[in-house]
Formats: structure tokens, sequence, C-alpha cells
């Protein structure tokens, strides 16, 4: 099988699948207990804090573990909503190209009296800096925006716009999901207040994440109970996950410089070949600075869906628009507000890559779309076409 839906998830390492394992077994204690198997849960918690800090270049008390990034984007946007509607400020902005977990929960705010601020992005994903700059003034309470796309890779300027949002008092949430374990980042060095990341974006389990609360700032938790996770993020601790994502993010730091490298240059001989083997091809996102691990192309003339079947049976996992999106033909809405029509965003494909690729792999995943594009087409076109 060549795996190349690294965005979607990643295969868990096997270092990681060990220490949970470990964990499963041996740390049973309540991490909240005073006794000796409820300290040896905390102390593994503590040092997956640790590992976790020195990946994003946080403190460890500013890491709140969560069950994944989906959670922890909405207890930054929830919490702190709260804290600045009690100053006056009712205005959210973000962009049209976010995860549904921040769209989704922005559009749950507005019931609750949020305004909503879209910014939009040009028709390579960038997002608009006039437009941005020309809406931030005193009514912003929070600007939410992620540091790279799920599905194009295009990296937002995350250090400007966070600049020009404290300038004005906004509290400032950057979804890093994609970009954390995948390129180096740091925290503290950042204007952003709020940063959340997940554990089965870096190799770590599903169901587990964290967001990064800068220290001094007092969010008011959604989740009430037992006040773990400094209160913020109520609930006994899934101590095991934890202990994985803790593993996954001392690898990443490990592998990270390299990998990503690695992943860019195979990356840019996949896109040259196919650009250059078949003919109507172009790269969602060109142009942009862009995430090493992902390309998404968009096919013309080609039905993404039937085309991710033909790959799969051939044994290559793709997928096209996001994975929360998958299942359902709705046309991507991150290609949509880039200014796709429906057919064309259909069309796309996202390859995205990660640990185990190599460029025998990506060689075979350019001979089957050779072979199979132009069939697939062909069928488009003429649906009796089948066996002929
Ligand atoms: C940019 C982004 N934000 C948020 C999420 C949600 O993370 P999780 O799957 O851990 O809930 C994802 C997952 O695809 C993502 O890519």
């Amino acid at each position: 099988m060549i795996y190349l839906d690294h965005h979607a998830t990643t295969p868990i390492a096997a270092e990681v699948i060990e220490v949970m394992g470990r964990a499963l077994a041996d740390l049973s204690g309540n991490p909240g207990s005073v006794h000796a198997p409820g300290r040896a849960a905390r102390a593994a918690i503590d040092q997956a804090r640790r590992q976790v800090a020195k990946l994003v270049g946080s403190r460890e008390r500013e890491v709140v573990f969560t069950s994944g990034g989906t959670e922890a984007n909405n207890l930054a946007l929830r919490s702190a909503w709260r804290v600045q509607v009690e100053q006056g400020r009712t205005r959210i902005v973000s962009s049209t190209v976010e995860h549904p977990s921040v769209l989704n929960t922005l559009k749950a705010l507005e019931a609750e009296g949020a305004e909503l601020v879209w910014v939009p992005v040009s028709d390579h994903g960038a997002l608009d800096q006039t437009v941005f700059d020309s809406i931030m003034d005193e009514r912003v309470a929070l600007v939410s925006l992620m540091y790279a796309n799920n599905e194009t890779g295009v990296i937002f300027p995350i250090e400007d716009c966070g600049r020009k949002a404290h300038e004005v008092g906004a509290l400032v949430h950057v979804d890093a999901i994609q970009w954390v374990g995948r390129l180096p980042v740091c925290f503290a060095d950042l204007p952003v207040d709020m940063m959340t990341l997940s554990a089965h974006k870096l190799r770590g389990p599903k169901g587990v994440g964290a967001c990064i609360v800068r220290k001094g700032l007092d969010l008011k938790a959604v989740q009430t109970g037992g006040n773990q996770e400094r209160g913020l993020r109520s609930g006994t601790e899934n101590t095991a996950g934890i202990v994985g994502l803790g593993c996954a993010a001392e690898l990443a730091q490990q592998h990270l410089v390299v990998q990503a490298a690695q992943c860019k240059a195979l990356r840019d001989r996949f896109e040259q070949q196919v650009l250059h083997r078949i003919d109507g091809v172009r790269i969602n996102g060109e142009g942009q600075d862009r995430l090493p691990t992902v390309t998404n192309l968009e096919f013309a003339e080609l039905e993404g869906e039937a085309a991710l079947l033909a790959l799969d049976m051939r044994g290559i996992c793709a997928s096209s628009g996001s994975a929360c999106a998958s299942g359902s033909l709705e046309p991507s809405h991150v290609l949509l507000a880039m200014g796709r029509r429906p057919e064309q965003a259909h069309g796309s494909i996202r390859f995205s890559l990660g640990a185990g690729i190599d460029s025998a792999d990506l060689d075979r995943v350019v001979d089957v779309l050779v072979e199979q594009v132009p069939q697939l087409r062909a069928l488009l076109v003429d649906p009796l076409a089948i066996g002929s």
C-alpha cells in the first residue's frame, strides 16, 4: 500500500504504540490521586507536557491537554469569546478556508452574539491581507487563523496578522494542527495567545491534542468538572493517550528538519512529473508558501471520487477535499473559497506525504495516474466507454 493521506491522519509510530501499551498496563492510577499509582500517572503526564512544550517552544504550564484538535479549537475559541464578550468586544475575524472545527464553532458563537467577519483568499489560497488589515480595529475580540491549510498546505502570515491583531487588543488563536510536527514552531516568539495541535497528525494516537494557552491569559473554561488541566479542561486525563502524544512530539522533534526537507524534494519532483506527463493539471495553491507534505492537484475533466477509487484499487490512498467532508459529495469549501467551480473542486485530489514514503512510491503513483487519468476522463465524456 502507498499511503498518501498523511494530512487526514498519520500512521502511528511503533515507538508510540510501545509506550502507550506500557502506559495502559502500568499507569492505571488516577493522575489526580495522591497515592503511588496516581503519582506515577501524574509524572508520566508531566513528562509528556515537557515533551510537547519542547516541540512547540512553549512553557510547560502553557500546555493544556484535550481530546484532540477539534476539542482544542473549541476550548480556545469558546473560552476566549467568553473573556472578550465581557469586555464588550463581539467581532470575530477568521478566514473562509478554516477547518470545520473552527468554522462551525464560530458559527455556533454567532448565536451567542458574535459578529463574524470572514477574510477571503485569492485563487491561489493566499489570505487577503488588505481585507484583513482593513478589519483590524478595537471592535475585534478574536482572530482565528490556521497556520497552514489542511487541503492545500498554503501557509498564512501568522506573525504579521497576530501582531496587527494584538495592536488593536484582540486575542489570537492559531490552528497549527497541520503544522506542528512538520515544521519548526516557537510559540514563545509568536504574537499568538492560543495555539492548537493534534497528536494523530504527528504519528501519535487519535483523540488526543493540546491547546497551548499563553501564560497570564485568564480564559473562561467551558467544560466544568474537577478542574484538571488548570481548570481549562475538566475530566480525568487520558494518561496513555497523553503519553503517546509526548512520545510522538519527541520523535517529531528529532526528525523534523530532515523529514521536511525530504518531503519537499519528493513532493516537488512528484508535481513536476505529473505536470510533465499529464495534460490539464494545475496545482491548487501554486506559487504560495506551502507545507512540504502536500500537493493538491486539479485534474481537468476528471471525477475525483472515481479517481480515488481507481487509485485505491491499485493500493494508493489519497483523498479529495478534507477527510471530514469525504463520504459526502459536497465539493471542498476550501477550493470553492479559492474560486473553483464545483466540478473543478470535484476534480481535485490531495496527496499528502509523511514518514516512509520514498521516490519509488511516488514514481509508481505517477505511472498509475498516467494510465488511469485518460481512461477516467474518457468515461466522464462517454460513460458507455466502460469495457471498451
Ligand atoms: C487544520 C485542522 N484543524 C483541526 C482538525 C481537527 O483535529 P482532530 O481530528 O484531532 O479533531 C484537523 C484534522 O483534520 C485539521 O486538519
